[in-house]
């Protein structure tokens, strides 16, 4: 099989053009969202993830992972983001200039998922017109604890339109598929040289400079 579906850590195809995307995970305290990074980044899950203050626990600011299309590398430049409250305030600074987000919410609280929604509303109201939102119904290993019903997300997710996976960072069900949806999607006009424009220890656009308004990427 050609390369659809696969992941190709730091390995871009020799001759595709490279599509470099700043991505935010969103979402409550404790619903995985680095789970799903380190899951997709190093293929590892740790059982006692540390809690986020700002940046990744080993104390890289971002991560970055490539994904291989058929003519197109999508670099993802992957900022987590701290889900307790008294960080919460930081969100903003991350999400400025992100092109996707990944918002989290934890299958087994269901706080989680309204949570989860007022992530995704206000990207929707704040963030870059054309940004592609994921919502990741983790922990779906612990089905059996399930407090919200995917009856009730699917068609949330279609209104918004929205890219509903549920994955486990545990078991790694549907986080490769998760990343592989997103760089699809992912409008991919202008080349972009990995590394270029990198907003490492910034938080900043990786595209063109936005100012810090209201107006941008989710303020609140
Ligand atoms: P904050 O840093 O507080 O915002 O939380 P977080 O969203 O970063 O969550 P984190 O990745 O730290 O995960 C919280 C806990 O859930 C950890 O103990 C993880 O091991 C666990 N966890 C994460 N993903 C999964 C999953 O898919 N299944 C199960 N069973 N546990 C998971
Ligand atoms: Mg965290």
């Amino acid at each position: 099989m050609a390369n659809r579906g696969t992941t190709r850590p730091n390995s871009p195809n020799t001759g595709n053009k490279i599509c470099q995307f700043k991505l935010v995970l969103l979402g409550e305290s404790a619903v995985g969202k680095p789970s799903l990074v380190l899951r997709f980044v190093k293929g590892q899950f740790h059982e006692f993830q540390e809690s986020t203050i700002g940046g990744f626990t080993d104390s890289a600011d971002f991560l970055t992972q490539t994904v291989c299309l058929d003519d197109t590398t999508v670099l993802f430049e992957i900022w987590d983001t701290a889900g307790q409250e008294q960080h919460r305030r930081l969100a903003p600074m991350y999400c400025r200039g992100a092109q996707t987000a990944i918002v989290v919410y934890d299958i087994t609280n269901e706080e989680s998922f309204a949570s989860a929604k007022n992530w995704a509303e206000e990207l929707q109201r704040q963030a870059c017109p054309d940004i592609v939102i994921a919502l990741s119904g983790n922990k779906a290993d612990l089905a059996n604890k399930r407090a919200v019903d995917f009856q009730e997300v699917q068609p949330y997710a279609d209104d918004n339109s929205l890219l509903f996976m549920k994955t486990s960072a545990k078991t790694s069900m549907n986080v490769n598929e998760m990343f592989m949806a997103i760089a699809k999607k992912l409008p991919k006009n202008e080349p972009r040289n990995a590394g270029a424009n990198s907003a490492r220890g910034r938080g900043v656009a990786l595209t063109e400079p936005i100012q810090p308004t209201r107006s941008q990427c989710c303020s609140n």
